[in-house]
């Protein structure tokens, strides 16, 4: 697959400078179209994410009897007329979720209390993700749920049907899993109850309270009513993905002549575990104007060239930046020092594993880094020599290549570099905006 989006070039540039947007949260857009596709009223979802893993939740939705209008422009904008909690119907093919774990989490919560049959696929990536840690709460549910290979990988067959409302304590701090149960919750008979022993983000607790559902919340500890009536539609201003964001973070802090303005950025403070770190690691990074988006904080954020020092991370800290941590390691590179990056087994079973994947392609870079089960350690302040490597099918790691390739010396040619396509398909636009040669 070497087409012309396939394979990348990057140089250093001389200089990286400008102010940007970012295109709309990735997280916040799946539950913004899933949470409106079942209220009653028709809504406006502004700046929605532009990538692949969305569209994959608007076909299903449709597929499912939704109608979601695509309103092209800048930013892009979608209509849905909201079918109400009884109004989808059984889709006439298998739901394919393409490579995107959010869609085929959250959509199997909602299609296991509707009365009819889904199954539900993904390409080659997510049918080796784990999906036992869904089928279980649901079926703890009521639900009829059946994976391959033992209930444990997709496709998913879902029997729908009602279900009762669960006590359930998350034993890993997803917020796929966390939706799926809320979602399913929704339509349950009795209350449902989620333990978190480490919090994510709570973008579909802060969108059900928005939209009239009976939620409360106290980060560790959520309950839910089931639905008496249907969802109150919201239209919707999505703030800029601070996942996509962090790449100019990084890039603004090591790089030895930038800066940096990034406006309109969603600061959820679940999301925002790599401000927190790059600001640790003495990064020139600023947050200003901050305010509310609807049900959601956004502010502007400032980063200036500057010298980091390594730091150890883990904990807590782990799920509010489990998506950056291969832009981290990259961030290590530069920094001085060892970094170390503990208790993130997660990363092994993203879209790649991005434990192995990244300290595989930053080594071909010249990067000191070993891996470690739960992470990796990383020796900082090596200059990186530019080379080919590989995506690994992974945006994340796609784009954190790029990121790498800013400051290695010479040429870095990132192979299936498309891959970026599946969160920011703007990413390479945005990079050539701010490099100046
Ligand atoms: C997401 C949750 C996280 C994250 C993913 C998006 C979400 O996954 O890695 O990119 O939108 O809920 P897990 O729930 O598997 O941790």
């Amino acid at each position: 697959m070497a087409g012309k989006t396939q394979l990348k070039n990057i140089l250093p540039p001389r200089q990286l400078a400008g102010e940007i947007t970012v295109a709309g949260d990735k997280s916040i857009s799946h539950r913004a179209v899933i949470l409106n596709s079942l209220a009653s009223g028709t809504s406006q979802i502004i700046n929605l994410a532009p990538g692949k893993d969305c569209l994959s939740t608007i076909n299903c939705l449709r597929a499912l009897g939704v109608k979601l209008t695509k309103q092209d422009g800048k930013p892009p904008a979608i209509h849905i007329i909201g079918v109400g909690n009884k109004g989808l119907t059984e889709a006439k093919d298998i739901l394919d979720a393409g490579n995107s774990g959010t869609t085929m989490r959250l959509l199997s919560g909602v299609l296991c209390a509707q009365p009819f049959l889904s199954i539900l696929t993904g390409d080659n990536s997510l049918r080796s993700r784990p999906m036992k840690r869904l089928i279980e709460p649901l079926r703890l549910m009521g639900a009829e749920i059946h994976g391959r290979n033992d209930d444990s990988l997709a496709p998913l067959v879902i029997r729908g049907k009602q279900l009762h409302g669960v006590s359930y304590t998350l034993p890993v701090p997803s917020a796929q899993i966390k939706s799926a149960v809320l979602l399913a919750g929704l339509f349950a008979r009795g209350d449902t109850t989620i333990n978190q022993l480490q919090p994510s983000r709570d973008h579909t607790e802060r969108l059900l309270k928005r939209m009239g559902a009976n939620l409360e919340s106290d980060n560790m500890r959520i309950s839910l009513r089931p639905l008496n009536s249907p969802l109150t539609s919201v239209d919707l201003n999505i703030p800029g993905d601070i996942s996509s964001a962090a790449y100019w973070l990084v890039a603004g802090a090591i790089h030895p002549n930038a800066k940096i303005k990034i406006v309109n950025c969603g600061v959820n403070p679940t999301r925002t575990g790599i401000i927190d770190v790059l600001l640790a690691m003495g990064a020139r990074l600023r947050i200003e104007n901050q305010r509310s988006e609807g049900n959601e904080p956004v502010a502007d954020l400032h980063i200036e060239s500057g010298r980091l020092k390594a730091l150890e991370i883990g904990g807590d800290l782990i799920p509010r930046l489990i998506d950056e941590i291969p832009l981290l390691a990259v961030a290590a590179c530069a920094a001085e020092g060892k970094t170390v990056i503990r208790d993130a087994n997660e990363l092994r079973v993203k879209e790649s594993d991005r434990i192995a994947s990244t300290g595989k392609e930053l080594s071909r870079l010249g990067a000191n880094i070993e891996e470690l089960p739960d992470g990796m350690v990383i020796y900082g302040g090596k200059t990186l020599i530019g080379n080919e490597v590989r995506s690994h099918g992974d945006h994340r790691l796609a784009m954190s290549l790029a990121i790498a390739g800013l400051v290695a010396k010479g040429n870095t040619t990132i192979q299936n570099a498309g891959a970026a396509d599946i969160s920011n398909p703007g990413f390479w636009e945005e990079l050539d905006r701010l490099a100046r040669y």
